[in-house]
């Protein structure tokens, strides 16, 4: 009997390696993808918002090497003295290229380098402490690299000059969503994990939430929605704006989403990695600050959803009461789940995956854009910083909002029913929309 259990745990063990090893792998694969850039490219500020791409590239390095290389293993550092440069709290990004950083070759060497010792502590590691359990702290990493995946895919949005990356386009539309909106029953749901491994700390712990009944819509506002907003002069109406949103506007002239112009036709056009395209009608809007979002639910009469409205359509299921993974269910996401992972350039149209249709019948909450809620990003009850402050805790508090849901450069491994995003309600650059949610009363007509 011992000896079976021992051999089931080696299983076990060989198992969660296997994923890890996977999962970093596919996170460098990507990494080196985003950085395969002329040198200028990555040294350059391309925004004030944004850091240059040489500056994540060893700071995914860096992290790599205080967490597995001298945390988990207790090995020396790898190169002395440069964690400072590389902590994202003490400098801001609009700093980041006055200091004396790695260079293009340097990072490059540097994570490499860090990667080949991970290796090692990898196939060393038995995952029986806190950190390490079911392969806690190595998909931590995973996940971290992942989102500065994502960032520095934003960072390539935002660059001027010829175009760099190339996808096949996304889907189009399959089954239009119908009806155009859901309704969810009041009652209460669990909210959050606690037993999902590689969950962050801000999804925990899992609690019982009592939701009123509500109605949400069953896609996200699309081009077209958004654009009957600003047609009908939604950026110039003061009452449909809060006084902080209002005072944005004003200050950033806001007029439309980022990287819209009107074309000589006067069309709209947007630009994409370098492309001029026409904003298509049945695509997610995207690059909306929560202000615009709100201005626009109100226009629309109603409100964001909040974070746990937004949760129990995504995961609560009504004939088991319970709280599923995904929309879906509870496996991993697929190619005909949702348009995650940067295997598309942008958001695909909507109803254009069916396969990831929550059982209530609300689409594509997985993937395509960030969706912003109204809520503020706060600690669940119960709520315990691990494994580190400066990852969740330090930014709970007034300032943030929540965005759930992940966007098209959203990997797999960094998005999940329960996975928590936050931003200044003013940030347009991350790849944000939204739907609108309204209450249950005046729903009859739905
Ligand atoms: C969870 C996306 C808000 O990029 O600021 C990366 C993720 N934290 N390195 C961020 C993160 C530390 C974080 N967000
Ligand atoms: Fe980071």
């Amino acid at each position: 009997m011992r000896a079976r259990a021992a051999a089931g745990e080696a299983d076990d063990v060989n198992h969660t390696r296997v994923r890890l090893r996977r999962e970093l792998e596919r996170a460098r694969a990507r990494t080196h993808a985003l950085t395969a850039v002329p040198e200028s490219e990555l040294t350059a500020q391309h925004s004030v918002l944004m850091s240059p791409l040489v500056w994540d590239l060893a700071h995914i390095a860096n992290q790599e090497e205080s967490w597995l290389v001298r945390r988990v293993a207790g090995r020396a550092a790898v190169r002395d003295g440069i964690d400072e440069m590389y902590d994202a709290l003490l400098h801001p990004r609009a700093t980041r290229t006055e200091l004396a950083l790695l260079d293009p070759a340097g990072a490059r060497a540097y994570a490499a380098e860090v990667r080949d010792a991970t290796w090692e502590v990898l196939d060393d590691c038995d995952f029986d402490t806190e950190l390490t359990r079911d392969g806690f702290v190595f998909a931590m990493i995973a996940q971290h690299e992942q989102q500065h995946d994502e960032t520095m895919l934003a960072t390539h949005q935002l660059r001027s000059g010829e175009p760099i990356l190339d996808a096949p386009a996304a889907p189009r539309t399959v089954a239009s969503p119908a009806p155009d909106r859901v309704v969810v029953p009041a009652g209460p749901f669990t909210m959050g994990t606690s037993d999902d491994p590689w969950a962050l700390d801000n999804e925990r712990p899992a609690h019982r939430v009592h939701v009123e009944a509500f109605v949400i819509d069953a896609a996200p506002v699309t081009n077209a929605r958004y654009l009957r907003f600003v047609d009908d002069g939604g950026y110039d109406r003061r009452a449909l704006w809060t006084e902080d949103g209002w005072a944005h506007r004003v200050e950033a002239s806001l007029d439309a989403p980022l990287f819209w112009s009107r074309g000589e036709d006067g069309r709209w056009v947007t630009r994409r990695f370098g492309r001029r395209i026409p904003v298509r009608p049945d695509e997610p809007v995207v690059h909306v600050c929560f202000h615009e979002a709100e201005a626009f639910a109100r226009w629309d009469g109603g409100r964001l959803p909040t974070e746990a409205e937004w949760e129990k359509a995504a995961r609560w299921d009504p004939d088991t009461g319970g709280s599923r993974r995904f929309p879906w269910g509870d496996d991993d996401p697929g190619p005909a789940h949702a348009n995650l992972g940067q295997r598309h350039l942008g958001p695909a149209e909507v109803g254009a995956y069916p396969g990831g249709v929550s059982p209530l019948g609300v689409h594509q909450l997985i993937g395509d854009v960030w969706e912003w809620t109204s809520s503020r990003f706060l600690p669940y009850p119960g709520f315990r910083a691990f494994p580190y402050r400066e990852y969740s805790e330090v930014f709970f508090g007034d300032d943030h909002r929540v965005l759930r849901g992940g966007s098209f450069g959203t990997d797999p491994v960094a998005c999940r029913g329960t996975f928590r995003n936050w931003d200044l309600p003013i940030r347009r650059q991350i790849f944000a929309g939204f739907r609108v949610a309204r209450d249950a009363e005046g729903a009859s007509d739905v």
